[in-house]
């Protein structure tokens, strides 16, 4: 990873929880140096003071980026402290749901370089998705570092506007979590059918993994990959029919579901 700004000039935190760690565990492994990193968080983790970056203990005069990843509820509490790196050359990097472009150069300064990310928890593991969208002070290296960064823990994808991020959140932010109920209904279902609660889970997990990886390599795309597998009149198609129906089955639900997400991210950033 080339981030040698960051390793000299540093990198600040606020706010180091679920996401914040999980961007922070693959910057370490991918060799970022703990001493270029000042965390601040008021409840710090043991696996945070386990890694030897500077913990709630101020900040450099001029740290190369900034990244916000406290909660929207607690923003308003938690910007003041960056006022000072506002209308610089520290470029503002945020993960969080619902707060715009617009409402960090208000506590920041009009002149800051401010970039909106949407990333996901399977940042963790290294295989998140992250959306950016940077406002115009953001230069294309600015962009550039923010990209870097965020391809420490997965993939990245650039957004023409910000109105886009209310999508992508009810997409690729929120839908981690609709997979995992995905993986608890179908081991439920595989319950249902005779299975023992264990191993039903097991071949839910293994499915939905399996089956994502081979949509992420495969070059058919996943219409193509459904059809592959389903024979006519077969086990798949016959469950194929209930899922795939336009009024009970996965396409109006998806839609419904994707929306109220994205509805609810636009009412959190308005
Ligand atoms: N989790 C996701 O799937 C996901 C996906 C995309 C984007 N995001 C965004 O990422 C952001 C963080 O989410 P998260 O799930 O990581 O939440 P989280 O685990 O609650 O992390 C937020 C951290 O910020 C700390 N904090 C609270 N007030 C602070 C302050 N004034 N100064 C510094 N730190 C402060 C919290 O400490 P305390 O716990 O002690 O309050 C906590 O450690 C959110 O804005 C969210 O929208 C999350």
């Amino acid at each position: 990873m080339s981030l040698e700004q960051i390793e000299q000039r540093g990198m600040v935190l606020l706010g180091c929880g679920k996401m914040g760690s999980a961007m922070l565990a693959g910057w370490l492994s991918g060799g970022l140096p703990a001493s270029a990193v000042w965390v601040l968080d008021p409840h710090p983790s043991d696996w945070l003071k386990s890694t030897g970056v500077h913990l709630n203990d101020g900040m450099p005069d001029n740290p190369a980026l900034a990244l916000i990843a406290v909660k929207p509820q607690m923003m308003g509490e938690a910007l003041p402290a960056m006022q000072k790196l506002g209308n610089g050359e520290t470029v503002f990097l945020s993960v969080a749901a619902g707060t715009s472009i617009a409402t960090f150069a208000q506590a920041l300064g009009e002149r800051s370089p401010i970039i909106r990310a949407m990333p996901n928890t399977p940042a963790a593991v290294g295989r998140g998705i992250s959306a950016v969208v940077g406002n115009a002070h953001a230069t294309d290296a600015h962009m550039t570092m923010a990209e870097t960064l965020l391809e420490a823990v997965g993939q990245v994808v650039r957004l023409d506007s910000e109105s886009q991020i209310d999508a992508v959140t009810g997409v690729s932010g929120s839908g981690p979590a609709y997979v995992f109920h995905l993986i608890e209904t179908l081991a439920a279902a595989g319950e249902a059918e005779g299975l023992p609660a264990e191993m039903a889970m097991k071949l839910a997990k293994a499915t939905v993994g399996g089956a994502g990886q081979l949509a992420e390599d495969a070059p058919e795309d996943p219409g193509q990959l459904r059809v592959n597998v389903t024979s006519p009149n077969g086990t798949t198609q016959a469950a194929l029919e209930v899922l795939m129906d336009e009024e009970t089955g996965f396409p109006p639900l998806l839609r419904r579901a994707v929306k109220a997400a994205a509805d609810r991210s636009r009412e959190l950033g308005a």
